[in-house]
């Protein structure tokens, strides 16, 4: 029941109407009795400042941020997480009895979901990361954070893989950070023995499920473990084709659930039902293999 002590959390984006967020944290809200509602607000690049200033007025609890305003929502908050500072964007914010704190949970999520699903740690690990986008630099931090040893950042735009990868190398104290071109004979025949290859392009996801993934065979078979950012299906061709090879996999899904997950605990103070969270967002989407 909504009433007068019914707190609020919710989404700042543009466009919104495709989160799967709302349904989520609504369920796990309804399955743990918390007297909370999520809704999505769809807010204009040039009104971001107002919709924050909205939050602390109004004492939203706390919401998640995602495209087109990770990056530009930093200049208005109060203090920011250590992960959202070295990754440069936030996509959650707390409001902690009026100051607004940027967090960063994708990456989180990532090396939690790794850890749950198949009990992969980073530390000491060789890892080839394919793209070199908003997602990349998050996974790509906080697998670094979490003691990887060599990473490796390939991606189709070379450029942008040496701006990763050089911001890795000052921010973070690894032993290896090399930027790649993404070209498969190259990659194939330069790079170690991986524990952990993770594409993080768009290709594979619905609709379009059959386009080839950017690495063949050889490449993933270099691998123990293949991880594709992609939820939508849950299986992609790439981690159908990884699992032909013998080679362990896990899917998106499990980072957007937890990413979800610790966003939840830092508004709550509570552990989520990442189960209940789990159902809801398969429930809504259109291949679920
Ligand atoms: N599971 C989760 O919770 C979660 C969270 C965040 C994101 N994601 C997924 O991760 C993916 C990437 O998101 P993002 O925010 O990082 O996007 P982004 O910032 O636009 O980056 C996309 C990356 O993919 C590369 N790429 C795109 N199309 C390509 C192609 N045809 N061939 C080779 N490389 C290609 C881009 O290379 P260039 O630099 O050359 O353009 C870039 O490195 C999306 O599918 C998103 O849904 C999942």
């Amino acid at each position: 029941m909504i009433n007068s002590s019914t707190k609020l959390v919710g989404l700042l984006g543009d466009p919104v109407e495709h989160s799967k967020s709302p349904l989520m944290h609504n369920a796990v809200l309804e399955k743990l009795g918390l007297n909370y509602r999520y809704l999505a607000f769809q807010v204009k690049s040039e009104e971001v400042k107002e919709a924050l200033e909205g939050i602390r007025a109004l004492g939203i609890k706390g919401v998640n941020v995602t495209i087109p305003h990770k990056e530009a929502v930093i200049n208005n908050l109060d203090d920011l997480s250590k992960e959202a500072e070295l990754i440069g964007a936030v996509n959650t914010i707390e409001n902690k009895e009026g100051r607004l704190i940027g967090h960063n949970t994708d990456g989180q999520g990532f090396v939690r979901a790794l850890a749950e699903e198949v009990g992969f740690s980073a530390q000491g690990k060789k890892i080839l990361i394919i793209g070199a986008g908003g997602a990349a630099k998050a996974v790509a931090f906080q697998l670094g954070l979490e003691g990887a040893d060599e990473l490796y950042v390939a991606n189709r735009t070379f450029e942008t893989a040496a701006n990763l990868a050089s911001n890795l190398e000052e921010k973070l104290n690894l032993s290896k950070v090399e930027a790649l071109r993404l070209e498969e004979e190259y990659l194939k025949n330069n790079l170690p023995k991986l524990d952990l290859i993770v594409d993080t392009t768009p290709i594979g996801m619905y609709p379009q499920i059959d386009v080839e993934p950017v690495i063949g065979d050889e490449l993933i078979e270099k691998a123990s473990l293949v991880t594709d950012l992609v939820y939508n299906p849950v299986e992609t061709v790439l981690l159908k084709r990884a699992k032909k090879l013998g080679v362990k996999t896990v899917s998106g899904l499990g980072m957007l659930i937890y990413q979800g997950a610790i966003a939840f605990e830092i508004w709550t103070g509570q552990e989520a039902d990442v189960e209940t969270m789990k159902d809801a967002i398969l429930s809504q989407l259109e291949i679920r293999n």
